[in-house]
């Protein structure tokens, strides 16, 4: 094993810093730099003000406290990070490319290329180079040949150590994760690589959930994760489009095949659709993957996961617009949550963007309440659909910071999220407020349903 004194992460983001936080937190003897070219993300990580971190967590800040300028820093000094590093996580963002081939599929990799040409020139000695980013099969190899290629002549060795947090519980799962996987080469060095990561990791998770693997098993198990657990929600989404027709009950559904122990009752929650900044581009990605190997039924087994939740999106907006007599036009929406799931601010892929861009194409007016989202990320994440004008989004949707503010004359409620308090509310006051009938589309399956009813409300569920 190699001494690890110094560790430099590239990328403040989700991923980083949480994970980074966790590990310094629980190697106090390490000192842990977090660098980032986005000069705002450094500024908000460093604030004193533990409420303006960048990120929403919960316990997150409570880390931070702890650790920060004792063992972590952040800086958008990525060079001088690079240079004092003993080993350089990369955590870069991956997100699915817009452009050229590919486009729409592939993740692009042009921000792990650009971290992997700048290790290259600016290494003054051997480093332990680990993807953190989620990256497809046979990315180590590219990383390999641009270090490899690079005239210092020092030892790059490349180890993959895919994360598997969820965000909302990123601490809890930094802290006692199911696993913590590390692929690499099979080599002496190779080996003295794993071993070194795997320490790190052991200074708090028990030895046995430290899983080493080839560098390209590990690389392919994260698509793997990610896409077997969107394909859960797609399964069960799919057998809500069949409930609503039956009388059947999704969530009773969940429940008697969930406690068949070959099945498991995890991950089994009939929604409005997945997001998230991973499930989609990932599945995806190995669609394009398959695709690129001449895989035509592999990609096109996974693509349908992604149908499917399109579809599940599409479905709860349609509802809506049905149940109000086939209009929305110049209508209130109030939607309760825009975040892609509880405990985050994080809205990217929300099913609740897709919803409003259906109801905007129908001309409705949308209030939005979610306790964590700005409103400048709303408008942000309508207008790079590129459906409708800033001008027309502006006009057409506001966001309140008081739920009871959302549902003033409303024509209906819409649950977005499954953020714990709505289930608090005092529903008799905001059932004075609506117009009637009134009608709320639970998106969740959160509500208390009979109570509903009994103050007046008419509740339609996913699934049910
Ligand atoms: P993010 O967008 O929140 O953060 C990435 C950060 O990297 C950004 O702050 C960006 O400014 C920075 N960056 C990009 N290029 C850089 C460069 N050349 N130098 C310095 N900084 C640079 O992304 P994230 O959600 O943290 O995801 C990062 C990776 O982890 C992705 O590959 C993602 O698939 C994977 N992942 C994400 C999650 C999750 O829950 N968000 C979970 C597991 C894995
Ligand atoms: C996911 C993976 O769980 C995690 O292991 C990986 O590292 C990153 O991607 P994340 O996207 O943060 O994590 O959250 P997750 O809890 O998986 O939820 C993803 C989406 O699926 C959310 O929109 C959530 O609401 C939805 N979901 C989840 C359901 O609709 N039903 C469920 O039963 C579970």
């Amino acid at each position: 094993k190699k001494e690890i004194k110094n560790i430099c992460c590239i990328g403040a983001g989700y991923v980083g810093g949480p994970t980074m936080a966790v590990i310094a937190l629980k190697n106090p003897h390490i000192k842990v730099n977090i660098v980032d070219i986005n000069e705002q993300r450094i500024q908000d990580w460093n604030d004193t003000d533990l409420d303006k971190l960048p990120i929403y967590e919960p316990g997150l800040s409570e880390v931070v406290e702890h650790t920060r300028g004792r063992n972590l820093f952040f800086s958008t000094d990525v060079e001088q990070g690079i240079r004092d590093a003993d080993m350089i996580f990369i955590s870069v963002n991956t997100p699915t490319k817009t452009y050229g081939k590919g486009k729409g599929q592939a993740a692009d990799l042009k921000y792990i290329e650009l971290c992997a040409r700048q290790i290259a020139s600016i290494a003054q000695r051997d480093k332990i180079v680990v993807e953190k980013s989620t990256l497809p099969v046979r990315t180590a190899e590219a990383l390999s040949d641009i270090l490899s290629n690079s005239e210092s002549g020092f030892n790059f060795e490349i180890l993959s150590n895919p994360e598997f947090l969820a965000e909302g519980t990123a601490i809890d799962d930094l802290l006692s994760p199911d696993r913590v996987l590390i692929g690499g080469d099979n080599t002496e060095s190779g080996q003295i690589a794993k071993d070194t990561l795997s320490s790190i990791y052991e200074a708090w998770v028990p030895k046995e959930r430290v899983l080493q693997t080839n560098v390209w098993s590990s690389e392919l198990s994260k698509l793997t994760a990610n896409a077997f657990l969107a394909q859960r929600i797609s399964s069960i989404n799919a057998m809500s489009a069949l409930c609503e027709k039956t009388e059947a009950d999704v969530d009773e559904i969940a429940r008697a095949i969930g406690m068949d122990s070959r099945i498991g009752p995890k991950f089994l929650k009939s929604s409005v659709g997945f997001g998230g900044s991973c499930f989609q581009k990932d599945v995806l990605n190995l669609v394009y993957i398959a695709k690129s190997y001449g895989l035509d039924e592999v990609a096109e087994y996974w693509d349908q996961v992604i149908k499917l939740n399109d579809y599940q999106k599409r479905r709860f907006a349609d509802r809506i617009i049905k149940e109000s007599y086939n209009t929305v036009s110049g209508k209130k929406i109030a939607f309760f949550g825009w975040a892609f799931k509880k405990d985050t601010n994080d809205t990217r892929e929300s099913a609740a963007i897709y919803v409003a861009d259906h109801l905007l194409d129908e001309d409705a007016e949308i209030v939005i309440y979610d306790p964590k989202v700005t409103e400048e990320r709303v408008y942000a994440d309508l207008e790079y659909l590129n459906n409708h004008s800033s001008e027309y989004i502006r006009s057409r949707v506001k966001i309140v910071n008081n739920p009871f503010n959302a549902v003033g004359d409303a024509h209906a409620i819409a649950v977005l999220t499954e953020w714990d308090e709505f289930k608090d509310y005092n529903w008799e006051k905001i059932y004075s407020k609506v117009l009637k009938p009134a009608n709320i589309f639970d998106g969740r399956n959160i509500l208390d349903k009979q109570e509903l009813n009994t103050l007046g409300f008419n509740v339609y569920n996913i699934g049910k």
